[in-house]
């Protein structure tokens, strides 16, 4: 049995794979049709979603199984004080497999480490979001026909994008990726992804604020929200909300067949105008997203023999004390503060449920 928490639980052979389910399964969708007759799902979403929620619960119709769970926190036992681990534990009993959404960077991967099912890591606060990157890995090759040898673009909220996070962290596998970072100062990527992933992968990537300029050099890009839900002072989130709009004009800086991403919802980051464009993919990644998580949950059900462990023999139990407040070291019950060192750094360390620094 295994869980999802980070696209770096995958390899680089088992994507390939998934792909091709999924692309098999968009031929063939008859083929799938009672795959996981009699197994259910459980959506366990502490935060609103429209998109990934409705989208596991369709791959799951789709291959014969059934689905319970529920869509917010404030409808489940959390609302009573309820910790992650018990709901894991007592969820474990009633279904085969798990996607959480949680607003607290690492529950999906306490979750795991309690649950007897698998867990897929469905978003954790601005953290890592591994399903949504198989999608996009998977809208990039139908749309490019490659994974490699691509001028990917990252635009909007890179510090809070748990979406862009995932993305990098998957594509700097690839041969030849080059990244273009376009954020506000104030948004730009966290350290454990700037350090710990490109840096460590020796990636190239330059960072920049701006979109006009970048715009002719890429061959995907990649917009995002600004997330609202994230921020602690709203007055910067005012200042910083419109801070790109992607719009026909600007659009015409891009290359004929440059394709244009967004994981949704968009606010106004990409004018409605530029909805017709043969280059937008936002609405195929969705189409997409349904296919990939039927390729992941048929192969998380029918895997036999995993026995890897969640966490590495790398790790230290209790020796620092991760001080994140949006971690869910923050507020669950006895947790064990596990750390690693980080890749960049000996002297560092980083929290093993949301990589932020704790010594
Ligand atoms: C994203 C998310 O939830 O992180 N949406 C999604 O899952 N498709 C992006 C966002 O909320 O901005």
């Amino acid at each position: 049995m295994r869980s999802i928490i980070d696209t770096v639980d995958l390899t680089t052979q088992e994507i390939d794979e998934l792909i091709k389910t999924a692309d098999d399964i968009a031929a063939h969708p008859e083929k799938y049709a009672e795959k996981c007759k009699g197994k259910k799902l459980a959506t366990l979403f502490f935060e609103p979603s429209t998109r990934t929620r409705l989208s596991f619960e369709a791959a799951m119709l789709e291959l014969g199984g059934s689905v319970i769970g529920f869509s917010s926190a404030s409808s489940s036992s959390a609302s009573k004080g309820e910790s992650v681990a018990d709901t894991a534990k007592v969820i474990s009993c009633y279904a085969d497999i798990i996607a959480m959404r949680h607003p607290e960077e690492g529950a999906p991967l306490v979750a795991a480490m309690n649950a007897s099912v698998p867990v897929i890591n469905a978003g954790d606060g601005g953290h890592k979001h591994p399903t949504q990157t198989l999608t996009d890995l998977l809208t990039i090759k139908r749309e490019k026909g490659r994974l490699d040898n691509l001028v990917v673009g990252f635009c909007g909220d890179l510090k809070y994008g748990r979406t862009v996070h995932s993305l990098i962290n998957a594509l700097v596998r690839y041969e030849g990726i080059k990244f273009v970072l376009i954020s506000p100062q104030e948004l730009r990527l966290p350290s454990y992804v700037r350090y710990d992933t490109l840096d460590k992968e020796n990636a190239v990537y330059e960072e920049t604020s701006d979109l006009e300029g970048s715009l002719p050099k890429l061959d995907v890009l990649y917009m995002t929200r600004i997330q609202q839900e994230r921020f602690a002072d709203f007055d910067e989130y005012e200042r910083l909300k419109d801070s790109y709009v992607l719009t026909v004009e600007k659009l015409k800086k891009a290359k004929e067949d440059m394709i244009i991403f967004h994981p949704l919802p968009r606010v106004n980051e990409i004018s409605v105008k530029i909805d017709n464009d043969p280059r937008a993919c936002y609405f195929k990644q969705v189409l997409n997203g349904k296919h990939m998580r039927m390729a992941l949950i048929l192969k998380l059900l029918t895997e036999k023999d995993y026995d890897k462990p969640l966490l590495g023999d790398d790790v230290i139990a209790n020796v620092y004390r991760c001080e994140n407040p949006r971690c869910i070291t923050s507020s669950e019950q006895e947790i064990v503060h596990y750390c690693r060192k980080a890749h960049s750094d000996d002297n560092i360390y980083r929290c093993v449920y949301c990589d932020k620094k704790v010594k």
